[in-house]
């Protein structure tokens, strides 16, 4: 890890426990303890592990810093990109909402190698918690006010909250398909375009924005960020079927038992072969998992999804390339893009 990659991720930390210290108040500490323990940072099996990656705000910072042109703007330096840790918080924060829901919406039990929200307090309890995240999500974006003006502000909020609206859709999206056994690949990009794409895009073009990037660097910026997002999401649901759940910190059967169309899925589908016919039949259970998945990767779908996350990579590069970021962090933004194409966790 390079030094300005360790520097940020120091000061997201920093940041994201200041923003949730926010409810840290008397009377409701077990509350505040919910949040913290699905942040990584309290409870059984507290730590880096436990935190997730935390690429959402690391890309938003890194795109902050490679913008800046340090010979025409006098007043930036080095650390510039601190001015915008504030949103970086914001979009994590917004990541966790979502996994804190979703992981009741997919019936989920494990999440970063530890027991989900709602396993541990109940889906009442953990849909307050992804509320009060949401929310903290909303101020934390505009502490942007001690370093940006006021417009730049409502144009990063406007951004996020639009994103937001993005991903309920998707989110609607995946939860709809459940149902369906109509549907073809056409249907899956809508869905993960929202879902997950909508976020990553936020990031890079917050990111972009708060750097001082003009529109139509911004733009590039959005692209780059929503193609990685694709590719992220390909790269996903890959390994929610033959990842390592020591590495993902998932369960690598609960895609196939809920039934969710993922894109090895959906491309077997198209197939018509043995494991459309075994899909249409009514739910996998645990047991046939292995039986199945090893079906699917016959039938093609790993291979097609595996190409698909290179083909959607690919383009996200281009975009990055059109962005033209600069310096450290835009070699570091390069890298991290052609990491998360190979990454097992
Ligand atoms: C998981 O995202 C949800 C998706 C959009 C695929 P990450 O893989 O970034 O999750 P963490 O934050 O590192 O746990
Ligand atoms: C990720 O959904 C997108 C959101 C949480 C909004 P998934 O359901 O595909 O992600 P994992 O596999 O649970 O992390
Ligand atoms: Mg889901
Ligand atoms: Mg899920």
């Amino acid at each position: 890890m390079t030094s300005i990659t360790q520097s940020m991720l120091e000061a997201i930390e920093t940041e994201l426990q200041h923003q949730v210290a926010r409810l840290d108040q008397p009377g409701t500490k077990p509350f505040h303890e919910m949040l913290t323990y699905h942040m990584g940072w309290t409870g059984e099996g507290a730590g880096p592990l436990a935190t997730g990656k935390r690429i959402r705000p690391l890309i938003t910072l890194l795109a902050v810093s490679s913008v800046i042109d340090k010979e025409e703007k006098q007043e930036s330096n080095d650390n510039y990109w601190l001015h915008a840790v504030s949103a970086a918080a914001a979009i994590e924060m917004i990541h966790n909402f979502s996994l804190v829901h979703d992981d009741i919406q997919d019936n989920s039990n494990l999440r970063r190698g530890r027991r989900t929200v709602w396993v541990k307090w109940g889906a009442p309890m953990a849909i307050n918690v992804g509320d009060a995240m949401f929310v903290i999500a909303n101020q934390s974006i505009l502490d942007l006010i001690e370093h940006y003006p006021a417009d730049m502000v409502v144009k990063a909020a406007r951004i996020l909250n639009n994103c937001c609206l993005d991903l309920t859709r998707g989110q609607f999206l995946d939860m709809s398909y459940e149902e369906r056994n109509d549907l073809g690949i056409e249907d899956y990009w809508p869905m993960i375009g929202g879902k997950t794409s909508a976020l990553l895009s936020a990031c890079t073009h917050i990111g972009s924005l708060l750097g001082y990037a003009k529109e139509k660097q911004q733009e590039a910026y959005r692209l780059f960020g929503y193609h990685l997002g694709l590719a992220f999401q390909v790269q996903d649901d890959i390994l929610g079927i033959w990842g390592d759940e020591a590495l993902t910190g998932k369960s690598a059967a609960s895609d196939l038992v809920e039934g969710k169309n993922s894109l090895p899925v959906l491309f077997a589908l198209g197939k018509n072969g043995k494991f459309a016919n075994r899909w249409k039949q009514g739910p996998i259970t645990v047991d046939e998992v292995s039986a199945v998945s090893a079906l699917l990767e016959d039938e093609g779908g790993r291979e097609f999804a595996e190409k698909m996350s290179e083909e959607e990579t690919q383009k996200a590069l281009d975009y990055l390339k059109e962005a033209n970021p600069q310096g450290a962090a835009g070699e570091e933004m390069l890298g991290l893009a052609n990491m998360l194409l190979k990454r097992k966790q």
